[in-house]
């Protein structure tokens, strides 16, 4: 007999069109484990190590026996340093209490979404938007409106814009400051209005930050900093990029004490607690990472200079300068091509993988994005070889001039 069980609609919502995107990357990992030389810059896993002491004190944690059942919020040692260091960056009270912990902001996203909204929803997003929300959001069943920020402009966001697209649906507006993939940064003034306008139309307002330590020439302005009133907000943050803990995933939400608990008991079925050790270690390297995060900030700084000097040196191709985080934007448009063109033929012709920008929206569509999670020298051949590139379709498109 063969078996036709058959699968959720959640299944086939989630099989969505995110696979092409991944196809370059995917061809670029499949050449490497043939053992070419492939660069790749398509990913963002910091390639910086995990502060050592941080290890040695997950190691010591283990030892110690915290290998059991954590409470379903998070080890309340975790959750007052975050609301600690909550306090002291808003200026305001953060109670442990309006903290609660999960497994990776992956995770965090996808439960308060999943306490924030039901199937048919609207959720507004600003776009571009980070690949990984699409399948929270297929997952939910909820419809997204992207919100294209203005990408001619540094990629800001247009209050105006946002106010326009919502309907009686819209349950959630969700913003990502500092932004993946742009690097762009919401100033205070924005998100305070933002904050406002939601509050007004009883309209949740989440904020994706965990690029919020890696920022370069200005400060990080959380929206819980800079949002009047806190009822409405939540601000969902985590280790991954910021300390280089993609893998021990630890991240957290904070916001008002009634969704925290909405939020306990939806992990409680779902997750059932974070490992003990990883959160010791994420406490200790909250502590402890003054001199760590200032290296990390430097490096990206000088790999983000790095790059966007190199390009604008290159004609026919653009960048604007990313504030935060750990990509640049490269606008192919000089170049008659867009984004997935773009990617596919650096990659046969170069050996260099990049993200199609379409994965982040219409918005990039002729937009590629480069991850600076690699070393100096690996970015400078990088580099070169996406000159050679640019100049041999630069060569072509004189040609072409020519015979017109
Ligand atoms: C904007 C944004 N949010 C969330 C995540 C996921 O973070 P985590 O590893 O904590 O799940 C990423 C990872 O790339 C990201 O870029």
């Amino acid at each position: 007999m063969v078996f036709s069980g058959r699968y959720s609609a959640r299944v086939e919502r989630l099989g969505g069109d995110a696979s092409e995107v991944w196809a370059v990357h995917e061809r670029a990992s499949a050449l490497l484990a043939a053992g070419e030389e492939v660069y790749l810059l398509s990913v963002g896993d910091p390639d910086l190590p995990t502060l050592p002491s941080t290890i040695d004190h997950a190691i010591e944690s283990l030892r110690e026996g915290r290998t059991h059942y954590a409470p379903g919020a998070g080890e309340l040692h975790l959750r007052e340093e975050i609301a600690g260091i909550e306090e002291r960056s808003a200026h305001r009270p953060c109670n442990p209490d309006d903290v609660i912990i999960f497994p990776g902001a992956t995770n965090a996203i996808y439960s308060v979404m999943s306490c924030l909204l039901d199937a048919g929803d609207e959720v507004i997003v600003a776009e571009p938007m980070y690949i990984g929300y699409r399948g929270i959001f297929a997952a939910i069943g909820a419809k997204v409106v992207p919100v294209a920020l203005d990408v001619s402009n540094g990629f800001r966001l247009s209050l105006e814009s946002f106010s326009a697209a919502i309907t009686d649906r819209t349950r959630v507006v969700f913003i990502n400051t500092p932004g993946n993939p742009a690097g762009n940064m919401i100033p205070a003034e924005q998100l305070q209005a933002l904050a406002d306008l939601c509050l007004k139309r009883n309209i949740w307002l989440v904020s994706d930050e965990v690029y919020s330590m890696i920022t370069f020439e200005e400060r990080h302005v959380s929206l819980r900093t800079a949002a009047e009133q806190l009822e409405n907000v939540v601000v969902i943050d985590g280790l991954s990029k910021s300390h280089a803990m993609t893998g021990w995933r630890l991240g957290w939400v904070v916001t008002h004490q009634n969704l925290v608990e909405h939020l306990l008991q939806f992990s409680s079925s779902t997750v059932f607690g974070c490992c003990q050790f990883v959160q010791d270690a994420a406490a200790y390297a909250l502590q402890n990472d003054e001199d760590y995060m200032a290296e990390v900030r430097s490096k990206y700084k000088k790999r983000r200079d790095f790059v966007c000097d190199r390009i604008a040196s290159i004609p026919r191709i653009d960048c604007s300068v990313p504030k935060a985080g750990m990509f640049v934007m490269l606008d192919v448009r000089g170049l008659n091509t867009d984004g997935m063109r773009f990617a596919e033929d650096l990659l046969e012709e170069q050996r260099v993988s990049v993200l199609p920008g379409e994965g982040f929206g219409n918005s990039t569509r002729d937009y590629v994005r480069l991850s600076l999670a690699q070393p100096l020298p690996y970015l400078e051949e990088s580099m070169d070889r996406i000159e050679r590139f640019v100049n041999l379709r630069s060569v072509d498109a004189g040609d072409a001039s020519q015979v017109d």
